[in-house]
């Protein structure tokens, strides 16, 4: 579906995505993880088209997709959330989704089916669907929540969660992880899945690609990567070669 080859981002001096390269199989949940700056979301707004990449090609369903605006990239069916929620805070729920739905559209939807697409994507992520629900007192998981609702608006056949759990408690965690599973089996989608926390992601992903200073350093399944020593050392440092004196 997604296939991505030799993707390229610079900063000045600074490659923050250094010759990237992976797929992306139709109806899969693909875990994106690496530590802290090591590239996930530059990633993520490359394909997304928020940032355009330095080199490389990213082709979606066969089109080259590369530098194309975001909403072009959205209106052919891909779907992202941003690591950081930022709703708008004036607005109700409802139209904070419905607003996906329309950006999706190009203008093409009527407003009963863009708040019934909201309605539908607000009641699978488990935020209240009333008409006066407002973003007031939503905490960090809410608004990952409302996020997704957002994205799932779209209409996507490509999801990019960009989650990054760091702020929730374990069980907030663990019902973010089967709220993708769920997305991914109830509605068909594709899910890329952007995390750092390891242990939250790999029940649930059929598998796993792991970058570090934007290089992709493993690609495999769960149980390989758990196991592989790149990996290991990248997220608990080296291993002893003898025990201290
Ligand atoms: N617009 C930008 N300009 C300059 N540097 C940037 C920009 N965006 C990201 N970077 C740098 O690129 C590197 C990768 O950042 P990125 O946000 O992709 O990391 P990440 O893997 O998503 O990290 P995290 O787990 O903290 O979310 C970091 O060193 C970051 O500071
Ligand atoms: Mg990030």
């Amino acid at each position: 579906m997604l296939s991505v080859s030799g993707l390229s981002k610079r900063f000045g001096g600074f490659l923050a995505v250094n010759q990237v390269s992976f797929e992306v199989r139709q109806g899969e949940l693909l875990g994106l993880i690496g530590p802290n700056g090591s590239g996930k979301s530059t990633t993520f707004n490359l394909i997304a088209g928020t940032l355009a990449p330095s080199a490389g090609s990213i082709r979606f369903d066969g089109a080259e997709i590369s530098g194309l605006p975001p909403y072009r990239v959205c209106r052919m069916g891909i779907g992202r959330t941003f690591q950081i929620p930022r709703p708008f805070r004036k607005l109700p729920l409802i139209e904070n989704v419905a607003l996906g739905a329309y950006y999706s559209q190009a203008g093409g939807i009527t407003q009963s089916e863009a708040r019934r697409r909201a309605e539908e994507a607000l009641a699978l992520v488990g935020l209240p669907t009333a008409a006066d629900a407002t973003t007031h007192g939503l905490g960090a998981a809410a608004l990952k929540k409302l996020e997704l609702a957002r994205a799932i608006a779209t209409g996507p056949k490509l999801l990019l969660a960009d989650e990054s759990l760091g702020g929730l408690d374990p069980a907030e965690m663990a019902g973010a992880a089967r709220l993708l599973a769920d997305i991914r089996s109830r509605l068909g989608m594709t899910v890329v899945w952007v995390e750092h926390i390891m242990g939250a992601l790999m029940p649930v992903v059929d598998r796993v690609i792991v970058l570090d200073h934007g290089e992709k350093i493993f690609e495999g399944s769960p149980d390989t990567c758990a196991r592989d020593e790149r990996v290991i050392e990248v997220y608990l440092g080296r291993r002893r070669e003898s025990p201290p004196p």
